[in-house]
């Protein structure tokens, strides 16, 4: 795939973002540890403001960081169409999570639907910790958001073959949208998958167009993020295996740590 190709691959993923996962359950969870925070938030990886744009909704101020100049772009566009008090209690910062000075501290920094996964070094994560644990106030938390790895997907070749993510739906403008996703490559030594999620639009004129975007997303178990946690200043609070808060099991789809500041 030539450069070129991938950086319309990722204009491809902005775009359409939103309409991907909008089936996920997760906003609820974020927007009450908002709430609770009294004071505003910091999301890393924001991505195109689907948990921050809800989070100011309720009232809550908060900071979106995001790498992405097209998933910034897109928050960005939606934040402007929001009324002026739902504006102003949101700040969007362009950078990366490995290597962030805000020069403020906050009482809640969360890393939503995944976002921490992304970071594939131990080097990153730590570097990553480390910028949280600077930008939290005294006894502050942190809510990591992970899966729980489920074992045959990182290493079962029948998940090289494309699956359904979203099913067809027809857009605004009267194009249909279905994606899928399938795993190119397993890498257990480093304890990551090479995705891709499949975008395959057809337009009413009957042309078709399918786009690729592929990402290395990193898996994590329950003892490693401990002991992460516990060497990067963090005590664990609280692990959740889903966003009602159930208690984590071998079987629970999430693993989601909320962390204090020690
Ligand atoms: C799966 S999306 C989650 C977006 C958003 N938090 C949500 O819940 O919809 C992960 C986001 O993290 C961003 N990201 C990846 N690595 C990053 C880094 N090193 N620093 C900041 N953002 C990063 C990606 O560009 C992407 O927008």
């Amino acid at each position: 795939m030539s450069e070129n190709n991938a950086s319309e691959d990722k204009e491809f993923a902005a775009e359409f973002y939103d309409i991907s996962y909008s089936g996920r359950k997760d906003i609820d969870f974020f927007v009450n540890y908002s709430l609770g925070a009294k004071g505003k938030t910091l999301e890393l990886g924001c991505g195109t403001g689907r948990v921050l744009i809800p989070t100011a909704m309720e009232g809550c101020e908060i900071t979106g960081l995001e790498i992405s100049p097209l998933m910034l772009r897109r928050c960005q566009e939606k934040v402007e169409q929001q009324p002026e008090q739902i504006r102003k209690l949101i700040t969007l910062i362009q950078g990366n999570m490995t290597e962030f000075n805000i020069g403020e501290k906050f009482p809640l920094v969360t890393t939503p639907f995944r976002s921490f996964q992304h970071l594939i070094s131990t080097e990153e994560q730590k570097a990553c910790l480390h910028c949280i644990n600077e930008h939290l106030e005294p006894g502050g938390l942190l809510i990591l958001d992970l899966f729980n790895p489920f074992l045959p997907r990182l290493y079962d070749t029948k998940y090289e073959i494309e699956e359904e993510l979203t099913p067809e739906s027809e857009l605004p403008d009267g194009r249909r949208l279905r994606c899928t996703t399938r795993t190119l490559a397993f890498h257990r030594d480093g304890q990551y998958n090479e995705v891709e999620i499949i975008y395959c639009l057809s337009y009413p004129d009957g042309r078709t167009e399918k786009r690729v975007h592929s990402f290395p997303l990193r898996y994590f178990f329950r003892y490693e993020v401990e002991h992460l946690l516990n060497l990067s200043g963090f005590r664990i609070k609280e692990l959740f295996g889903d966003f009602e808060c159930s208690r984590f099991c071998s079987d629970s789809p999430e693993m989601i740590f909320v962390a204090e500041k020690r």
